[in-house]
């Protein structure tokens, strides 16, 4: 008895938003589905993910019942949110860059944003600028690499530093880079890096992430819903793509779903 929520990403990067829910909820029953085969989306078009995303909510709403659904990646969010609303029945909850707690913290009025490519052109990030940082310089810094990094280093495969490095490098080294005092990670799988990415940067910047305002969100919208009457299933995550190797499936266990099913245990990505 209780509440079943559904969070969804591209990967693994929604597990930095899990980690926030789990801590506000500690009885939410949670489903996690990653869309592997489908990674990176900050690469994908706009149209691309507007035809895709609609319809596996949809089917996967069906499939798991969730009273809410957690849409944990940006690119997904700024990119296709209200196509996403229209086709399920469950409230969702997007996750969109913190740009309005950026602005009202920096006292250099220098933020950057670094997401994926996919979410630093899209016009919903302009318009989160210009509604609510329209007094800051906003530096936009888009990476996939970073994506794959984070990726490898929750399937044990460590972190390139190098790279790391290399995908950073450009937002301090530019013109107003010493200014920057705040860098909104703009994407959920970012978070996952940030002993990482504080290791390498030769400034002290405020790291924000949407995570902790997302499980605050979702508290608050749980409470104003009647419990369900159902035994809940265990916790699970879903991988549309190969089966999970081991170091992967640990991780999963880390964040709670000792059950991890890829949907497509035989296919290579
Ligand atoms: N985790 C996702 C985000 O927040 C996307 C990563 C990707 O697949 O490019 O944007």
């Amino acid at each position: 008895m209780g509440h079943r929520a559904l969070i969804f990403d591209s990967g693994m990067g929604g597990l930095s938003v899990t980690e926030h829910i789990r801590a506000h909820m500690p009885g939410l029953s949670l489903t996690y589905v990653a869309d592997d085969m489908f990674r990176p989306y900050g690469t994908k078009s706009a149209a691309a993910l507007r035809a895709r995303l609609p319809g596996l909510l949809a089917t996967l709403e069906i499939a798991t019942r969730p009273d809410i659904i957690v849409l944990a990646c940006n690119t997904a969010s700024v990119t296709a949110l209200e196509d996403i609303r229209a086709a399920v029945h469950a409230p969702v909850v997007g996750v969109v860059p913190a740009v309005k707690p950026a602005a009202l913290t920096s006292r250099t009025r220098t933020l950057a944003v670094l997401g994926t490519p996919g979410t630093v052109k899209r016009k919903y990030v302009d318009d989160l600028i210009e509604n609510f940082a329209g007094d800051c310089r906003v530096l936009l810094q888009g990476s996939t690499a970073l994506v794959a990094l984070a990726e490898d280093k929750m399937s044990g495969r460590g972190v390139d530093m190098d790279i790391l490095r290399r995908e950073v490098a450009p937002l301090f080294e530019g013109r107003f880079g010493a200014d920057i005092d705040t860098v909104v990670l703009a994407c959920t799988h970012f978070p996952l890096l940030i002993d990482e990415l504080k290791q390498i940067s030769r400034q002290t910047v405020n790291w924000i992430d949407s995570g902790e305002a997302i499980a605050r969100r979702v508290t608050s919208l749980l409470s104003d819903m009647p419990e369900n009457r159902r035994m809940e299933p265990p916790d699970c995550a879903l991988l549309i793509g190969p089966d999970a190797e081991p170091a992967r499936r640990k991780v999963f266990a880390q964040y709670g779903f000792e059950n991890v099913v890829g949907l497509y245990p035989s296919k290579k990505i």
